[in-house]
């Protein structure tokens, strides 16, 4: 009997209890999350539900818990040795979070590279230029403090900054959450094609389901800190199993019959809130810009157009 090779990160049977004794609190319940490469998969619950907590105990960040995560088999530990800790990078809704207001582009970008030795001198140069062409940034941003940038172009620079450590997931914990409607479109976008150039694989959080519905293959429910359901997307959104799942469609006003009708996964109707498929590329920086007289469009990097493709199904070739 042969065994099948494990892929992809799997967080298995996670339990994590805050506090102890009588103030114990269970914020996350034998939870399993599983993202095979290349996948992107949502994680949807109401605020509370321990979306954050799953995410940190993947990340590395909250290392107390019960259960595995792992990458491709291997134990990702709860004390992650640096090479464990570039596996998984995570893009926070606050890109504030993760982006020293007071460090340049170039010097953020460069910390983590010379950190985790990966490039110096001119391949330390390069290897910035070409983060910022992932993340369709014009290179002139490097010199650029976050302070004088909108939203959007900051959230691209952390997520370059995650780019940076050559991860092979990357978990996205409400990081479209605070961005225009617009906006977010543009960085969904980036999220898809990123994960067709690099193979990446992407735990999505949103409390948006339209969002998720557009651009998750699978997706995850959960509530009190259980997941209640899993299945592909187009079966929670067509066909919910669970009482909680079908509470939560139901408390979105988009989720009208309207939409559900015209919407497909990986295809969102016009005028929503995601990339459309054959859409005019949306526009950028559009009423997000603090700074609009400082800031240089992103519209310089070139317009982002991106198809968004159902993945093959499992079993088919990767
Ligand atoms: N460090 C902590 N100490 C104590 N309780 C915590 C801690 N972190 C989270 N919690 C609690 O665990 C539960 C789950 O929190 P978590 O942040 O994971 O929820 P969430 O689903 O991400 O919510 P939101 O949508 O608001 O971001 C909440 O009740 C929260 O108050
Ligand atoms: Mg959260």
């Amino acid at each position: 009997m042969s065994a099948t090779p494990e892929t992809g990160l799997r967080a298995e049977n996670i339990t994590v209890t805050f506090g102890r004794g009588d103030r114990a609190f269970t914020a996350v319940d034998d939870a399993t999350v599983v993202v095979a490469p290349g996948e992107i998969v949502g994680l949807v619950g109401e605020s509370g539900s321990g979306k954050s907590t799953v995410s940190r105990v993947i990340c590395g960040l909250q290392r107390e818990y019960s259960g595995r995560v792992s990458f491709a088999g291997g134990e990702l530990s709860p004390k992650r040795t640096a090479a464990q800790w570039r596996v998984v990078q995570m893009v926070f809704q606050d890109p504030f979070a993760s982006l020293d207001p007071r460090y340049t582009v170039r010097a953020t970008l460069a910390e983590v590279i010379r950190h985790h030795r990966l490039a110096t001198g001119r391949a330390l140069r390069a290897r910035c230029e070409e983060l910022m062409e992932m993340v369709r940034l014009p290179v002139e941003f490097l010199d650029r403090t976050p302070t004088a940038m909108s939203g959007g172009q900051r959230q691209r620079v952390a997520i370059a900054r995650a780019l940076a450590v050559e991860p092979k997931v990357i978990v996205a914990d409400e990081a479209v959450s605070a961005l225009d409607v617009s906006v977010q479109a543009e960085i969904v976008a980036l999220f898809a094609r990123l994960r067709e150039e690099l193979g990446l694989s992407i735990l999505f959080i949103s409390h948006d389901l339209a969002v998720v519905r557009s651009l998750c293959e699978r997706v995850y429910v959960i509530h009190n800190g259980v997941i209640v359901e899993e299945n592909t997307t187009a079966e929670i959104f067509s066909a919910p199993q669970d009482e909680y799942t079908r509470t939560l469609l139901a408390a979105i006003p988009r989720f009208d019959s309207a939409f559900l009708d015209s919407a497909s996964p990986g295809r969102v109707p016009a005028g929503s809130s995601a990339v459309s498929e054959g859409a005019a590329p949306p526009r950028r920086g559009d009423g997000e810009s603090p700074r609009r007289e400082n800031a240089v469009s992103a519209e310089d990097a070139g317009p982002e157009t991106y198809r968004l493709r159902p993945r093959p199904t499992k079993g088919g070739p990767e």
